[in-house]
């Protein structure tokens, strides 16, 4: 099946999943190439869920040993995180798969993906390797989006999406890796399935305590903020340094581009939690979340705070 795309015309049911021609075929090449590693870190959302954040939460924890975060040159005060850790399906097996050098990474390699779980490699299912899930507020997730999608048309002079025509499409789960339940429940079921394999986090959790979970991935990582890391304020560098502010105003983040056709701007916003509501009246709000099946699908999800 095919449905309107956000920023590219057309959108592709394919795996269960919507997505673009041009991701289809990366994942395709992803899945018969890729050899994953027993020390590999993969990073797996759904866009605009905090992906950006995670990102450069894991590369300056799994790396500190090689950068101190507190260090003026920190690769992270001069790259986007999505340079620093590439994302299968544009930078690796994109435009041109051979062209990648995998030689240039050093361990624990860190990469990123949107690919929904049952489709991820083989090799990366038959590793120890670890996987870390961000989730995030649909509702905050759509809101993000649909900016971040309107973003990219006006720049290129496209028509933009108006709010009806963009949540009509995205309760319909016709959104970029959509639909958004099957895609949280793949990792959030790995995740109680192989708790040592797979971490599912919450962009509002990490919000509110943001230490407690940073203590948490690195314990995951097999490789905990020891006593004197904690007490010399290695875990506050880290906060610091990977902060939204502090990243929005990097000249990186407000002039550079780090995929090919977005400007690395695009991806800081806002960065706070339950920004919807300034979008959808509170009579509305209901009927939204009808929409959504919220009540269905949260049955199966945690009843934890932040959702
Ligand atoms: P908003 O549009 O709600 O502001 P992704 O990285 O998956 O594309 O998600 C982008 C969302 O994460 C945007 O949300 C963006 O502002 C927010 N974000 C980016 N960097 C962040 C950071 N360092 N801390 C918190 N939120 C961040």
């Amino acid at each position: 099946p095919k449905c309107k795309g956000w920023v590219k015309p057309h959108f592709y049911f394919f795996q269960n999943f919507w997505s673009s021609q041009n991701i289809v075929k990366a994942t395709i090449s992803f899945q018969k190439n890729f050899q994953a590693k027993d020390t590999d870190i993969f990073l797996t959302s759904l866009p605009k869920t905090g992906t950006t954040w995670l990102k450069a939460l894991i590369f300056a924890i799994a790396k500190r040993n090689r950068f101190n975060p507190s260090q003026n040159d920190h690769p992270l005060l001069n790259y986007n995180s999505h340079t620093l850790v590439p994302f299968f399906e544009f930078d690796i097996y994109g435009d041109n798969p051979n062209d990648f050098d995998f030689s240039t990474l050093l361990e624990p390699r860190i990469f990123g993906t949107h690919i929904p779980f049952p489709s991820l490699s083989h090799s990366i299912h038959n590793s120890n390797c670890k996987i870390i899930y961000i989730s995030r507020n649909p509702f905050d997730a759509f809101i993000s989006l649909w900016h971040f999608s309107n973003n990219i048309l006006s720049s290129r002079s496209l028509p933009t999406l108006t709010l009806e025509e963009a949540f009509e499409r995205y309760c319909e789960g016709m959104h970029p890796y959509g639909p958004f339940w099957s895609h949280q429940l793949g990792y959030w079921k790995a995740s109680k399935d192989t708790p040592n394999k797979a971490l599912f986090l919450k962009y509002e959790e990490l919000k509110a305590n943001t230490k407690f979970e940073l203590k948490k991935m690195a314990q995951f990582l097999d490789c905990p903020f020891s006593e004197e890391e904690e007490s010399g304020g290695v875990i506050d560098s880290i906060i610091e340094l990977c902060s939204f502010k502090k990243m929005k105003e990097l000249e990186i983040n407000k002039n550079g581009k780090a995929l090919e056709n977005v400007e690395n701007k695009h991806y800081f916003r806002k960065g706070e939690t339950g920004d919807w509501v300034n979008y959808f009246s509170p009579d509305h709000c209901e009927e939204e979340e009808e929409k959504l099946r919220l009540e269905d699908l949260l049955q199966s999800l945690p009843k934890e705070k932040g959702w």
